[in-house]
């Protein structure tokens, strides 16, 4: 049966990879992203929209507003919120307290915590009251706090294991009013796009997945989510991750 989809931060790679696959098995695709729509996508069957302002102000917030009230018209039963950061040209993950640095701190928690918030508040009211509503947020095993027994990593840890909080912190609100909601952190696996790229060496071999073996598996992910595993860290393969 097809189904509206709403993916958030659809320029990401694994973001583009979940849009191409919903569009392919026929579903509705809304997308939102600060990135014009590629030109790989112009035959695909989306909906592309961008926020009108990308800054961390009431201006950014009010755009977030506008186009996620823009993408709700559709009524998605899924929505994936695919933002997030790990490295730039000037800052790589940092193997030791020594190499924190406050910009480098900011820039995750920016990008990997106050961006998929802005976006679930925009949708509060919306997650209240839909029937069956999924919504998937990308984060990372490295954010599992009981699973780290390698350490490194200081600024996107720290993000993923606050992002995981938000997760859980925002589906027992929602849960108050909706009890068929399903709100879920989700670990991707690790997958070949910009953000992997400098780490792929380390990756052991039949490990590193496409962008579309991404989206299979996490839309399989999706498909069956109940309102019981709300809350939750998830692997892409469905299974619960310890926080
Ligand atoms: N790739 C992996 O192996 C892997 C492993 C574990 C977890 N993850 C997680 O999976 C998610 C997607 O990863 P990916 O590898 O597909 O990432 P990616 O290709 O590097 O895409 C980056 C994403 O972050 C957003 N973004 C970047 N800078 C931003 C900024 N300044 N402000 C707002 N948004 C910004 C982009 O949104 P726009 O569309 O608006 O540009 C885009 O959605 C992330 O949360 C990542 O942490 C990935």
């Amino acid at each position: 049966m097809a189904e509206n989809i709403l993916i958030i931060g659809a320029s990401s790679g694994i973001g583009a990879g979940l849009v191409q696959h919903y569009c392919q098995n026929g579903h509705q695709v809304q997308a939102i992203s600060r990135q014009p729509r590629p030109g790989s996508m112009v035959s695909a069957d989306v909906n592309w929209l961008s926020p009108e302002s990308n800054q961390a102000s009431d201006a950014g917030e009010q755009a977030v507003h506008k186009v996620v009230a823009e993408a709700l018209k559709n009524e998605p039963t899924i929505i994936f919120i695919c933002q997030g950061w790990l490295h730039d040209n000037q800052h790589g993950p940092e193997k030791t307290l020594r190499q924190l640095n406050a910009a480098q701190m900011h820039k995750s928690f920016e990008i990997n915590v106050l961006q998929p918030a802005l976006y679930l508040k925009a949708l509060f009211s919306y997650l209240t009251r839909q029937t069956g509503v999924k919504v998937l947020v990308l984060s990372a095993k490295v954010g599992s706090i009981s699973d780290n027994e390698l350490g490194g990593w200081y600024s996107y840890r720290l993000s993923k294991a606050a992002v995981n909080m938000l997760v859980k912190t925002s589906s027992i609100e929602i849960g108050r009013y909706n009890k068929t909601a399903s709100v879920v952190s989700l670990h991707p696996g690790t997958t070949d796009t910009a953000l992997s790229a400098p780490f792929q060496a380390n990756v052991p071999s039949g490990q590193l997945q496409s962008s579309a073996a991404t989206a299979k598996r996490l839309a399989a992910v999706a498909g069956a989510l109940t309102p019981q595993l709300s809350g939750k860290l998830l692997n892409w393969d469905g299974a619960v991750l310890p926080y």
